[in-house]
Formats: C-alpha cells, sequence, structure tokens
C-alpha cells in the first residue's frame, strides 16, 4: 500500500454548534486532516436480511474442541494490528458487511467461483472497498487456527473474535465474543444491494435497513460509532462539498474549515480515486467516543453520518454518547452482540465449516 499522510488543516477558532464539550467554542480544535493515498483494494463482499430469531450462540462453544482458539486468533490480530494498523477497521467492516447480508456467516469472504456466472458478495459493487487486510487477517487466523484445531472452528466466528480484537486493540472496550455460527453456503453479489446502507441514505432509510435486521435507533448511532476510526474515498462524501442534493453549495452541516480541507485533496471532478480522508478528524486511528463530539461539532465525515446530528430521533442520543466514553463502551460491546447474531446459521442443511475461508468445503 502506497500512504501518504498529510496534515491538511488546523484551526483554534470555534466552530459552530450546540453546547457540549469536545465541540468547538474556547477549546482549540485539533482538526487535522490526514488524506491518504493507497491502492484501493479490490476485495468485497455480500447480501441478504434476515429477522428470524438468532440460534443460540455461547461464549464458551469451543471450550472442549479448541480451548485455546482465542489466543490463537489474538496472536495474529495482535500481530497485523502493529504491522498494519488499518487492518483494525478494515476487519470491523467487513464483520458489518458479512451481517448484513446472509447473515454472519462469512459469505463476504467466498470468491467468486472462475466458472460461475454469478459473482460472490465480495465482488459486489458495495463492496469493492473492502481493504484487503480485513481478509488477510482471518485468512492468516483461519490457518493457524486449522493447524491446531483441524475442521472445528467457523470463519464466521473468526471473523467476530477478530472485529472484537481489533476494537480493544485499538482502544476500545473488550467484551466476549459468544460463538457458534457456521459458515454460510450462499455468496451472492445480487444480495448486496439494499442491504449496505449508503454514504447517503437518509435517516429513514438507515432505520429501515437496521430494523430489518432486528436492529433498532439505538443500535444505529451506537454502530455507526466504529467511524470514530478508518477512512473513506473522496466519491463517498465528494457531495458534500461542492453540490450538496443539488443546489451547488456546500453542505451547511460541515465545518467550512472542514470543507475546505478536503476541497484540497478531493476535486469535484477527475480526482484521484484512490485518496481518502479519516473519518475522525482529531483521533483517526483511536477507538474512542470522539465520533460523537465531532458531529455535533459539524465534522462528520459522510452525509449519513452527520444526519445523526441533525435529527431529532438520534440527536439526543449522539451528544449523550459524546460525553460518555463509559456509556458508548458499554452500548457498543452490546450493539456488536445483536449485530453478530444476524442471521446465524447452525447445521448442514444451511451451514458447513470451511478449511478455507475463501472456497466452500
Ligand atoms: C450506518 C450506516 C453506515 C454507512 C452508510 C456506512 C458507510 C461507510 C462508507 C461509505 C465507508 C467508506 C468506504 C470507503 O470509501 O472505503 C465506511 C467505512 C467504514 N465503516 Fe461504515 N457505514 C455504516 C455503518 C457502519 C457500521 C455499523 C460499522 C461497524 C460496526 C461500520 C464500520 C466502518 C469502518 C470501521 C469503516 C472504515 C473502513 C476502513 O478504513 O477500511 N460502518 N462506511
Amino acid at each position: 500500500m502506497h500512504t501518504t499522510i498529510m496534515p491538511a488543516l488546523s484551526s483554534s477558532s470555534s466552530s459552530s454548534s450546540s453546547s457540549s464539550s469536545s465541540s468547538s467554542s474556547s477549546i482549540c480544535i485539533f482538526l487535522l486532516v490526514f488524506l491518504l493515498v493507497v491502492r484501493a483494494s479490490h476485495c468485497a463482499a455480500k447480501a441478504t436480511s434476515s429477522t428470524r430469531p438468532p440460534r443460540q450462540l455461547s461464549v464458551d462453544y469451543y471450550a472442549r474442541k479448541c480451548p485455546q482458539l482465542e489466543q490463537l486468533v489474538g496472536s495474529v490480530t495482535s500481530q497485523q494490528f502493529r504491522e498494519a494498523p488499518v487492518s483494525g477497521p478494515a476487519t470491523i467492516r467487513l464483520f458489518f458487511h458479512d451481517c448484513f447480508v446472509e447473515g454472519c456467516d462469512a459469505s463476504i469472504l467466498i470468491s467468486t467461483n472462475p466458472g460461475s456466472k454469478e459473482l460472490a458478495e465480495k465482488d459486489a459493487e458495495d463492496n469493492k472497498d473492502l481493504r484487503v487486510e480485513g481478509f488477510q487477517t482471518i485468512s492468516k487466523a483461519k490457518d493457524l487456527v486449522e493447524r491446531k484445531c483441524p475442521g472445528i472452528v467457523s470463519c464466521a466466528d473468526i471473523l467476530a473474535i477478530a472485529a472484537r480484537d481489533y476494537v480493544h486493540l485499538a482502544g476500545g472496550p473488550y467484551y466476549q465474543v459468544k460463538k457458534g455460527r457456521w459458515d454460510g453456503k450462499i455468496s451472492m453479489a445480487s444480495r448486496v444491494p439494499y442491504n449496505i446502507p449508503r454514504a447517503n441514505f437518509t435517516i429513514d432509510q438507515l432505520l429501515k435497513l437496521f430494523n430489518s435486521k432486528g436492529l433498532t435507533l439505538e443500535d444505529l448511532v451506537v454502530l455507526s460509532g466504529a467511524h470514530t476510526f478508518g477512512f473513506a474515498h473522496c466519491k463517498q462524501f465528494v457531495s458534500r462539498l461542492y453540490n450538496y442534493r443539488g443546489t451547488k453549495q456546500p453542505d451547511p452541516g460541515m465545518d467550512p474549515r472542514l470543507q475546505k480541507a478536503l476541497t484540497m485533496s478531493c476535486p469535484q471532478f477527475g480526482g484521484n480515486s484512490d485518496i481518502i480522508a479519516p473519518f475522525d478528524v482529531t483521533t483517526p486511528f483511536l477507538f474512542d467516543h470522539a465520533y460523537y463530539g465531532n458531529l455535533e461539532a459539524k465534522l462528520g465525515l459522510l452525509a449519513s453520518d452527520q444526519a445523526l446530528f441533525s435529527d431529532p430521533r438520534t440527536k439526543p442520543l449522539v451528544l449523550q454518547l459524546g460525553q460518555d466514553k463509559k456509556r458508548f463502551f458499554q452500548a457498543f460491546s452490546i450493539a456488536m452482540e445483536k449485530m453478530g447474531s444476524i442471521g446465524v446459521k447452525r447445521g448442514r442443511r444451511h451451514g458447513e465449516t470451511r478449511r478455507v475461508c475463501s472456497m466452500h468445503t
């Protein structure tokens, strides 16, 4: 990965916004916009919705057959995190895209069969920007687990454990991961659209989608907190910079200093499609609650992020979480468990335990 980091803007003036803590007023906002040029990873993911009640998962599912599972996965995630910290956000997003399409069954990891007419989930347009580091993490962890506990542990459970590990490694909460997911047998690109939210979704659209997965308004606000780290490509927010909703003006919901900084690297037309900007301009590599303070200060990157602050249904929770890191961490742990239970499969009819995560057994 070719990476160029440049601080693009800093400011000490106050930002417009309401009352609370981290935002604006007297405090000097360290508006650090890193702009990175990366090679876009050509990886991708999957499709479906499921509102069926989750099958029974348990923390000690592998206690007898692979008691050292979490240490094995942990040895891979900690090394990956040291060598390539982007593996953290990459894997958490991978888990999210897995769970929202066909349920949490590692169907996102399947490669398109060369002879097949139907593309696999990972090759769907909405999954094109999933970073390779997430896939690499799971593949390495699976190799190690297969050497110690052959044929026992599903790729879906390894993905859930790795996502938790990275949340924690980046400074976020540690929570127990319930296990017992089987790997899915279906991975179809055609099931991805309408199951993965887009950056320009309204709160109504986001709620509809999250509700269809059994997730609530609170889950939406809390899980969006994962955008406290990681990056997005210019195309995901460029319309906010130049032509917000056809007005030919920037989005008034974005701090003008952030808007200016982003325009320097994201031109309206013909820019480098590999350029990315951090979600969290204050602490881009930390899993903390700064995301919510940023929304209050109009520093949200995507329209869907900033919408959480402008909508009266979600704003109160944004304000609360921005002031209470402990509450965010607790809520995030619970919401990840909930998300990790979407459409879980059990049994040979619907599931398998893959030896190699990218290929059906
Ligand atoms: C609420 C609706 C959501 C929308 C509209 C959304 C959209 C996006 C978009 C457009 C990107 C940037 C992709 C790119 O340009 O490479 C992104 C990145 C990311 N998303 Fe979301 N997302 C949502 C919810 C979530 C959830 C629920 C999670 C996890 C719990 C999540 C975790 C991430 C992470 C960690 C990244 C950074 C990935 C990286 O740096 O490699 N997102 N998301």
